[in-house]
């Protein structure tokens, strides 16, 4: 599957230590200190985890750490709980309870040059989420029943999703950016029966209509029996229920997510689900190497265990903390690092509408300098935008309420880091780089703050409860600072329990390309310092700007439009996202090859994936370069498309002439 071999060119070598002071204040102040706690999680993990776990607010508290029967893992299997009351009950009569649990920022600037700011507090948030659950048990939404989200960054999003779980109901956020077709087959796949989406959300000054996708999405799912609608519009939250009922009109009950005559829900229906430890918490899809998305499922007790440790861990938190996470709700980062996360710990959490540099480059530095954020955390393509436009930009500001910096997504190039360090971090932030996965649920490779050196370039070192190696091939290990295959032994508790609806698909893809271990999809090596270095995806996904494509996805959806007979997307190295989606198609016949016939193809995959998804470029092609047996060589495609020589071995292909043919084609 991987083609060619893989191998690590980084050279880097600077290294970059906490100030004395940083270190002094850290939750773990030396790598003794860190290995001592990491040895422990991984030579007596159902030890560690058990005690680790009183760090949850049981209803029943577990006897026992973990059963495990390859590759199904059960993890505190005898303890209840409710994840609703472990991210805000909890905090019911100590000093977090009146404190802001959500500070969100809308994107819009105010006439009065003021952008829209809502706070809420640990027991604002408590209440929005009591109600939004007495609303879904009203709508005849059970226990285990799945509900879909489909919001932008509001904080209804994450009302949204503590109220399902609340209930015991199985949350799948769908990310904003998605179109109506992605929706649609999203919501099809887990069989949802409700849907809370919005009228709309403004994103970079324009209006993304949410709304209209949901409208066409619901008209195709049968499953799906009510619609609740978060009103963001001004115009639109003024309508009376009849015009809403009106303006709102789908074939579902469709209610108002929060109206002036909802009545506070009674104390039985608003009483969180008590939950065995393994009940599912929630689904999130993500591309995997073939066409269709998988959807992965993540319970309730390990998810929400490991993901407190690691918030609290990674981002050093304390008390008076301002967190700010710059990801979507739609991807795994919003769900583990600003919903579950970080509520669980207490803090505040910062959350923003809009893009980072609406309306002007230096927008998300306002908002780190009106807020006083202390801790920040992005990704590398974020950070190279922002290279990009200047570093006039951030110098505007007053940074210097920052004292920690993190980055997620890809690997980042030493180059960035070193800008995000000098220029934002202003040389005194540690900079947490945190390699991990929609499945893995929290990090698993990081530099944990204070207690070790910084390598630009390098993810760091294993969290508690993971244990990463390289292998090769043939799954034997290699030695350090060789190039090979990113595996995590045994089972750790956030781990994806299973592909939703399709157990042989979770046992493929990630247990059985190496025996008795879980294949990342990453190609990494492992430093003389124990440090890991990630080169990429070894299959065939991409990382563009931080989303994660799957080329067949984007093949798949290519070849649906009715002139195409056939596609190939592939990736090619980018300044700015990392990757850069390229797909070559061929026509069927009676089809032009034209700019005209080109925008609607890409147009076509913007309307079915979403516009996120829109390939950079398209070449069109005669024909499509092929081995005897009829597979398509993207080693070909990928040289071709990344302007390079093609190199290695063409012996296996059918027709050289393709390749000449398609070396002329421009995209
Ligand atoms: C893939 C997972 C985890 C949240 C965001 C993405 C790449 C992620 C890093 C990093 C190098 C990284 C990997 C991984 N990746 N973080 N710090 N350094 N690569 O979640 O969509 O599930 O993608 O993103 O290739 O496998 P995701």
């Amino acid at each position: 599957m991987s083609e060619g071999n893989i191998f690590s060119v980084s050279k880097e070598s600077r290294r970059f230590s906490p100030s004395d002071e940083f270190r002094a204040a850290a939750r773990v102040k030396s790598r003794e200190e860190y290995e001592a706690l990491h040895r422990r999680s991984i030579d007596d993990p159902e030890g560690f985890w058990l005690e680790q776990a009183a760090q949850l607010p049981w209803f029943k508290a577990p006897t026992k750490a973990l059963s495990w029967a390859e590759p199904h893992a059960k993890w505190f299997e005898d303890g209840v709980l409710n994840a609703s009351v472990a991210c805000l009950d909890r905090f019911q009569g100590t000093p977090t309870w009146q404190k802001a649990a959500l500070i969100w920022e809308g994107e819009p600037i105010g006439n009065d040059g003021e952008p829209e700011v809502v706070t809420l507090t640990y027991a604002q948030l408590h209440a929005r989420v009591c109600k939004l659950a007495a609303k879904l048990r009203n709508l005849g939404v059970h226990a285990g029943d799945r509900v879909a989200i489909y919001l932008g960054m509001v904080p209804e999003a994450v009302v949204a999703m503590l109220a399902c779980a609340r209930i015991g109901a199985v949350h799948t956020v769908v990310f904003g950016g998605f179109a109506a077709e992605a929706l649609r087959d999203r919501i099809q796949d887990c069989g949802a029966v409700a849907l809370i989406t919005q009228d709309m959300s403004y994103r970079r000054g324009g209006e993304v209509k949410l709304f209209e996708a949901a409208r066409a999405a619901a008209s195709q799912c049968p499953t799906l029996r009510s619609v609740i609608v978060h009103l963001r519009k001004r115009e639109n939250a003024a309508l009376d229920d009849d015009a809403f009922a009106r303006a709102f009109a789908l074939e579902q009950t469709v209610v108002r997510l929060t109206s002036a005559n909802d009545l506070p829900p009674t104390r039985e229906h608003a009483a969180p689900a008590e939950v065995p430890a393994e009940h599912p918490l929630f689904v999130l899809y993500t591309s995997g190497s073939t066409g269709k998305p998988k959807g992965v499922l993540h319970s309730t007790a390990g998810f929400l265990l490991q993901t407190q440790l690691s918030t609290r861990y990674v981002f050093d938190l304390k008390e008076d903390d301002l967190y700010f996470c710059t990801a979507d709700v739609g991807w795994i980062t919003g769900h583990s690092y600003i919903t579950y996360g970080p509520l669980q710990c207490g803090v505040t959490c910062l959350m923003f509408e809009g893009a980072p540099n609406y309306p002007k480059p230096d927008r998300l530095w306002e908002i780190v300098e009106r807020h006083h954020a202390t801790v920040l955390y992005t990704a590398p393509t974020a950070i190279r935008a922002f290279i990009r436009t200047g570093e006039e930009w951030p110098k505007k500001h007053d940074l210097s309420s920052l004292r920690l910096l993190g980055t997620v997504g890809e690997p980042i190039n030493p180059e960035a880091w070193l800008w995000y360090h000098r220029v934002i971090g202003g040389e005194r932030c540690p900079i947490v780089d945190t390699w991990w996965q929609t499945e893995t649920g929290s990090i698993a490779i990081t530099t944990l703050p204070g207690a070790v050196d910084a390598k630009p370039g390098s993810a760091g070192l294993p969290m508690f409860g993971y244990a990463p190696r390289i292998v090769a091939e043939d799954g034997t290990e290699v030695a350090r600072n060789t190039g090979g295959k990113l595996i995590l032994a045994g089972p750790w508790p956030s781990m994806l329990r299973t592909v939703w609806g399709d157990d042989e698909r979770y046992k493929a893809q990630y247990w059985s390309e190496v025996p008795h271990v879980y294949t990342t999809g990453d190609g990494a090596r492992q430093d003389e310092d124990g440090y890991f270095w990630i080169v990429g995806r070894i299959d065939d996904v991409l990382n563009v700007a931080g989303h994660r494509i799957g080329t067949a996805e984007v093949e798949s959806a290519m070849v649906s439009h009715p002139a195409v007979a056939e596609a190939a997307a592939v990736g090619r190295p980018d300044d700015l996202k990392g990757q850069a989606l390229v797909v070559f198609v061929t026509l069927k016949g009676g089809h032009e090859p034209d700019d005209a016939m080109r925008a609607r193809l890409l147009d076509h995959v913007a309307k079915e994936i979403g516009k996120f998804a829109r390939p950079d470029g398209l070449r069109f092609a005669a024909a499509l370069p092929k081995t005897r047996s009829g597979k398509i060589m993207r080693r070909l495609l990928k040289d071709l498309a990344a302007g390079r020589e093609t190199k290695g071995d063409t012996t296996t292909l059918e027709d050289l002439g393709v390749l000449a043919a398609l070396r002329g084609a421009e995209e």
